[in-house]
């Protein structure tokens, strides 16, 4: 039997009520398969830990993470720590100290879920994310000079590597290529006149590499019209971190909202754990109700498993949230439901449980 060790993070608000339908998930698929097992070793990190401690992780988290497998996380922040403290402590933190140098958004309009966008079908909005997950615009580096004084000055510098923009770059390109699929880049070298024209260059450079891959490259605000006007001209696309981070909600918007979003945070090298999660926030405004969807982290417990290299399990996964979605019967309120966060982790149990015996 093999065992696979994930660090569970729930985090804070929401966090906890949809890792809980995640990880229960995981333990049912690992039971039906019956050939390998799940560890889950629970971090009480967070908001909560952060205001008994004044940390938002141990000294040696990222020493403790880097003993397992994956990490499996929920979401962090809360009224009451600033966000730019609990984030870089936390989340961004692990990202930057595994190397998770390449985030995997998929924005898929699974039959049954809604998308505000007329007269699209479901096979119009079927793209993968590939966003720069360790630079760029969040490097971290700058500074705040002449603090609270009337001459002050911030300065947030973009910081944009050869070896961190090839690296994702090529990254894209291999799955373009392996899936058939065209590959756009999204930048904004009209403005950013250093970074973006750098990031325009090495994506022709790499390109060189693959003559097989049709390719488009927009500028970033064509490419937020474009996602909402025409999303069919998009498959595989790569961006930059910030970039990601914000077409990634427009994608959810547009392909059954927050509750339907995950992502993967990689480190293809597996030198360093991955880390697996929605890729919405801690949702204060629903907190404590019982009424989170679970589905995005349904979602990236499926992509853990195509990590861990169980596709067919990550293929059932998205099956079972399809007919979830389809049916209408038990789906949350942000779905135009009434059911609880726990009714639909549940249900999608049951469907993977009949979709089995149909199977066999
Ligand atoms: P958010 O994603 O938490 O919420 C935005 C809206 O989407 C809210 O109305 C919320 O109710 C809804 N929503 C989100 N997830 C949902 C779900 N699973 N089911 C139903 N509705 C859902 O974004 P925000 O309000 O901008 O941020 C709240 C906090 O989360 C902030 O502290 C922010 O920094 C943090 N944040 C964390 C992560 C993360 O941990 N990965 C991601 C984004 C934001
Ligand atoms: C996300 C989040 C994070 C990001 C925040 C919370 C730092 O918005 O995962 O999309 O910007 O990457
Ligand atoms: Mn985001």
């Amino acid at each position: 039997m093999k065992t696979h060790k994930i660090a569970v993070i729930a985090g804070d608000g929401i966090g906890p009520e949809v890792i809980n339908e995640g990880v229960k998930v995981l333990r049912q698929v690992a039971k039906l398969d019956n050939s390998f097992e799940f560890e889950f070793t629970y971090f009480p990190w967070g908001c909560e830990y952060y205001q008994k401690t004044g940390k938002m992780m141990d000294d040696d988290g990222l020493e403790k993470l880097k003993k397992f497998d994956a990490i499996f996380l929920g979401a962090v922040g809360a009224p009451g720590v600033p966000d730019h403290i609990s984030l870089w402590d936390l989340l961004l933190k692990i990202r930057k100290g595994c190397d998770q140098y390449i985030n995997l958004r998929p924005v898929k309009l699974l039959n049954g879920a809604p998308t505000p966008l007329k007269d699209v079908k479901t096979s119009d909005i079927d793209m993968l994310f590939v966003r720069e997950n360790s630079e760029g615009e969040y490097a971290g580096s700058g500074s705040w000079l002449f603090k609270d004084k009337p001459n002050e000055v911030v300065i947030q510098d973009g910081v944009f590597s050869r070896k961190g923009c090839e690296r994702v770059i090529r990254y894209a390109y291999e799955i373009a290529k392996k899936q058939s699929k065209t590959l756009t880049s999204i930048s904004k070298a009209n403005a950013l006149n250093y970074s973006m024209v750098f990031w325009d260059q090495i994506f022709k450079e790499v390109g060189k590499d693959y003559p097989e891959v049709k390719t488009y490259s927009y500028l970033v605000d064509a490419a937020s019209m474009f996602m909402v006007k025409d999303p069919k001209r998009f498959e595989i696309v790569v961006t930059s971190n910030l970039f990601g981070d914000i077409l990634t909600d427009l994608g959810a918007a547009i392909s059954g909202g927050m509750g339907l979003a995950a992502g993967a945070n990689l480190n293809p090298e597996r030198e360093f754990p991955s880390m697996f999660e929605p890729i919405h926030g801690s949702a204060p405004d629903i907190a404590g109700k019982g009424i989170a969807n679970p589905l995005a982290t349904v979602w990236s417990a499926s992509q853990l498993l195509d990590f861990f290299g169980y596709e067919k399990w990550g293929e059932t996964l998205i099956d079972c949230i399809e007919q979830v979605l389809v049916e209408k019967k038990v789906l949350t309120p942000d779905l135009g439901g009434t059911a609880s966060t726990q009714q639909v982790g549940d249900e999608v149990i049951n469907k993977l449980t009949t979709m089995l015996k149909s199977n066999n």
